[in-house]
């Protein structure tokens, strides 16, 4: 049985029971796992620093001699592809003196000119020149490379692991899942646009990823009336995870079965959530929405860098408008409503209002995503 036929039989029973994914029990989160500063550095350490995130997709750097820079928590990143196709992650900074190597956002190059004194890196990050290096004595090209950070490539996604030095194994990290996220055939997506989106703390934002229990209330103007609300499909794979929504057509589903005009994807929305901070929400039409969500310095911010795909490159009139609707729609839901809603949570988290969260059967991501956490930093 294929994931999407078996995702819309899964949801469909659902529809039609009024039913949903449940985790065995409620949860309680203390919200000091929200607002203790103490709390928040040890797990941004550990989750975000000392563990694999993911930070683009491989279609931003798609050919050889691409590349990408980003500034993630803080630490400026250089992403190549070297001749052989393979991806690099560096921190792009000069090893003389600290100046940022590169400073274009995207390009085509395969060589970087350090803007204060001209030593010049290539994609690979070995040091390739030094200016005037007959009267600044002689450097060690060996140990003076860009000081390269852990960079795997899976499945259309770019992984790094910020502190340098520090490596993992990326197929026990994905496990099974990377069949999964492979099945989404993001290496064949067109990028359509980019754009950075600041929101409330990190948990409170990634809450609102890991549910469907608010679409009804909050997104009754976007994706509300899409979608059917509080019906989840929930599976995990070690930290990450996949949802799957039913949409409103669902019940057109009932009879079909696994007859060859089925085409069950028609019948769901699926997202798939690498831990700890990438969401892809491939859409119906031939859209894709994609969000990187990065702690800020403290425990009350956030980053997300939010793509916008579209299957082929926009062609007609007609794809233009299409993909720039969809792009306006996800702004608005995540914008104007996910992170508007959830800046008022933030906002209130020392009210005193609460001492601690209760999160339902109904959202086991939500728990799912607290455990993971908890795990890791043990
Ligand atoms: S800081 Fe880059 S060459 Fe001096
Ligand atoms: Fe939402």
């Amino acid at each position: 049985m294929s994931d999407a036929l078996e995702l819309a039989t899964r949801a469909l029973k659902h529809f039609n029971g009024g039913t949903t994914d449940q985790a065995p029990s409620q949860m309680r989160i203390p919200l000091t796992a929200y607002t203790d500063e103490v709390r928040f550095q040890k797990e941004r350490q550990a989750v975000f620093f000392e563990s694999p995130i993911a930070i683009a997709l491989s279609l931003e750097i798609s050919e050889p001699g691409d590349f990408q820079t980003q500034t993630v928590m803080n630490v400026p990143l250089l992403i190549t592809r070297d001749t052989d196709g393979k991806a690099h992650c560096f921190i792009n900074v000069c090893r003389h003196r600290g100046a940022k190597v590169c400073t274009a956002e995207k390009g085509h190059q395969s060589r970087f000119t350090c803007p204060y004194h001209a030593w010049t890196y290539s994609n690979r990050g070995a040091l390739v020149g030094v200016y005037g290096e007959e009267t600044f004595g002689e450097v060690d090209r060996d140990t003076m490379g860009l000081t390269q950070l852990w960079c795997e490539e899976r499945a259309g996604v770019i992984f790094a692991c910020l502190t340098p030095a520090k490596s993992f194994d990326i197929d026990a990290w994905l496990g099974p899942f990377a069949s999964k996220l492979g099945d989404q055939d993001l290496l064949n997506w067109h990028l359509y646009e980019t754009r950075y989106l600041p929101g409330a703390g990190w948990k409170a934002t990634m809450d609102g990823y890991l549910e469907v229990y608010h679409h009804d209330s909050v997104h009754g103007k976007t994706v509300g009336p899409h979608t059917v609300g509080n019906l989840l499909v929930h599976d995990t794979w070690g930290a990450h995870q996949r949802m799957a929504f039913a949409r409103k057509n669902i019940n057109e589903f009932n009879g079909l079965g696994d007859s060859p005009e089925a085409q069950p994807e028609q019948y769901i929305r699926v997202i798939h959530s690498v831990f700890p901070n990438l969401s892809i929400s491939a859409i119906l039409g031939g859209h894709c929405l994609v969000g990187f969500i990065y702690p800020g310095e403290t425990s009350r911010e956030t980053l997300t860098r939010q793509l916008i795909l579209s299957a082929a490159p926009p062609e007609s009139e007609q794809d233009r408008d299409a993909v720039e609707t969809f792009s306006q729609m996800t702004l608005q839901a995540v914008r104007d409503e996910d992170y508007a809603l959830v800046a008022t949570v933030q906002q209130a988290l020392s009210s005193g209002a609460n001492d601690s969260f209760l999160i339902g059967r109904n959202e086991p991501a939500v728990q799912h995503y607290h455990r993971m956490i908890e795990q890791i930093c043990g």
